[in-house]
């Protein structure tokens, strides 16, 4: 993404520093997202010019292997002296540098720790893609070379790991750093990352994968940014300019936008209650992905639907002061699905896809919904609301609906929903509900492939009990207890019976400080996801 195209509209009329780009758009001059270039390359390791080389060691392996035998003797050693001195012990989430000299082509060699080998995933893979592009930016080693696939030997699809780390080099090399003027950091303008291998048919496949892969982690930065970005550089307006924007560079996008007025016409009274305290105004994103060619009739016309509140201030059922500012990152199911989107459009996925985000500013003011009012859905639904801080669920319902009106087979919603999940599974998964045992199962496999942790949780008719009003159909809170799981049954009264899932990503929605492979801020979560879930729904047997 042109992250310094988009910037909001008061600080450009102020005239500071304008520059114009491309397009002829007066814009800030912004830092723009480290990019990164991806290759792979057909050399050998000890000989490959770089500025940093990365290869993988496990915990359990006490050995080197033929890779890091071969790099050792040219070092005189200097990696096995590292492990004796108990400097490096391949344990997952470290690692180590060991600084070349003219015998080898690298100047510097990044030793990860993989972890236990019998753990391996492809997610270890990732990982320490990440963990070696973070320490590349860290060290301003322009040119980084991974020779990470060796350690694994067959144990895992070459190609896929090729798609690993193309993933995680965006992952790892991501900072959001946009607003921060100066540039005496010298921080990258740019990654060029290539994976390397000796063997021409082992290059081939890892360059397979890795397109893929480049598109992903190019589509989940893409997202964090949006994410990222505060609110009074992103509300609904400025986030449907982005969708705009984004359906513009794809010939198979369209996107259409509802307005107040278009909302009121179609009665999407829960985007419209929401929305009603800002001055912000509210907006109905619609992104429509067309593929080329006939696609099977069997194959599901799918909706991802995420929820896009530009900043949750809880509204007149005020929310603490302390942390509020992270209600900035409770657009991040919306930008995940603009994200899954690029990703679908630019990997040209044989598949109908419907992105569908709601976007509203949830503030507290003469104008907005209150406790106690009665709001008529976009379904015909009347729901009472108990808590104007239980907004999510009252903008989605409007985006299933509007799913099931668009008569698609399989909807799924991703939302920064409740806390309850937070206070459920921590920070390290996402909380998965649905109205379909194979749903979730592929949903749970697509976790799998992608390393997006999602855990199961309930949402049957108990839940729902809670939500019966006695004023109106539904409210928008239940008890006490479980509140992860009434808020889900409340969205599921709103599919029609239609297969749907529905992903709580409160916890997952960021990092709340550096690790060894990413930045903190926002996660991006789902990006992976979801896509992965939409390519394999491309294998006949996945009907
Ligand atoms: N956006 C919040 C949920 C949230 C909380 C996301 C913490 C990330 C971290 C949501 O709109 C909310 O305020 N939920 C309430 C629901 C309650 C009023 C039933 C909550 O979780 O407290
Ligand atoms: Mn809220
Ligand atoms: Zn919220």
């Amino acid at each position: 993404m042109d992250s310094s195209r988009v910037i909001c509209a008061t600080e450009r009329k102020r005239g500071k520093g304008r520059s114009r780009d491309r397009e002829g758009k007066k814009t800030e001059n912004m830092r723009k997202i480290i990019s990164v270039e991806l290759k792979a390359r057909n050399v050998d390791f000890a000989t490959c010019k770089t500025d940093l080389l990365a290869v993988g060691l496990f915990s359990d392996v006490k050995t080197l292997d033929r890779l890091n035998k071969e790099l050792d003797g040219k070092l005189n050693g200097a990696i096995n002296r590292l492990i004796k001195l108990g400097d490096f012990n391949g344990k997952d989430g470290t690692s180590a540098v060991v600084y070349g000299d003219e015998r080898i082509g690298a100047k510097r060699v990044l030793l990860v720790g993989l972890g236990e080998k019998k753990k391996a995933t492809l997610d270890t893979v990732r990982r320490a893609a990440a963990c070696a592009a973070k320490k590349s930016v860290e060290s301003k080693a322009q040119t980084l070379s991974l020779a990470l696939h060796r350690a694994f030997g067959a144990a895992l699809d070459v190609s896929a790991m090729g798609q690993a780390c193309g993933e995680g080099t965006a992952f790892g090399s991501y900072c959001y750093d946009e607003f921060i003027t100066g540039s005496e950091d010298g921080r990258l303008g740019s990654l060029k990352v290539a994976l390397i291998d000796p063997d021409s048919a082992t290059t081939q496949k890892l360059r397979k994968g890795l397109s893929a892969g480049a598109v992903i982690g190019k589509a989940q930065s893409y997202a964090r940014t949006l994410a990222n970005r505060p609110a009074n550089v992103v509300n609904p307006i400025q986030l449907a300019a982005a969708a705009k924007e984004l359906a513009r560079g794809s010939k198979r996008l369209s996107c259409t936008v509802f307005d107040v007025k278009q909302m009121a016409a179609r009665r999407m009274g829960g985007v419209l209650a929401v929305g009603s305290g800002s001055q912000n105004k509210p907006r109905f994103i619609v992104l429509k992905y067309s593929p080329a060619g006939k696609i099977p009739s069997t194959r599901p016309k799918v909706a991802i639907v995420g929820k896009a509140i530009t900043f949750d201030s809880g509204g007149i059922s005020i929310k603490p002061a302390a942390n509020m500012d992270e209600m900035k990152l409770d657009k991040s199911g919306g930008t995940t699905v603009l994200g899954t989107m690029k990703a679908v459009a630019e990997l040209a996925l044989p598949v109908h896809v419907l992105g569908i985000v709601p976007a509203a500013e949830n503030m507290p003011s003469g104008t907005s919904y209150r406790p106690g009012d009665i709001v008529k859905t976009f379904s015909g639904k009347s729901v009472e609301v108990q808590n104007t801080d239980a907004e999510g669920r009252m903008i989605l319902c409007d985006g299933l609906s509007y799913a099931v009106k668009q008569n698609c087979d399989v909807i799924i919603d991703i939302a920064t929903l409740t806390g309850a999940c937070v206070v459920a599974l921590g920070k390290y998964m996402a909380g998965l509900m649905g109205n379909d045992d194979k749903l979730i199962k592929q949903l749970q496999k697509a976790s799998e492939n992608s390393g997006e942790k999602v855990w199961p949780m309930p949402s049957g008719d108990e839940y729902a009990g809670e939500m019966k009003s006695k004023i109106a159909d539904l409210k928008n809170i239940g008890s006490r207890w479980g509140g992860a799981c009434t808020a889900a049954a409340f969205l599921g009264q709103f599919v029609g019976g239609k297969k749907w899932a529905h992903l709580d990503i409160a916890g997952v929605w960021s990092f709340d400080k550096a690790t060894e492979s990413t930045a903190e801020g926002a996660s991006g979560f789902g990006v992976r996801l979801l896509t992965s879930y939409l390519a394999t729904l491309t294998n006949t047997k996945n009907k």
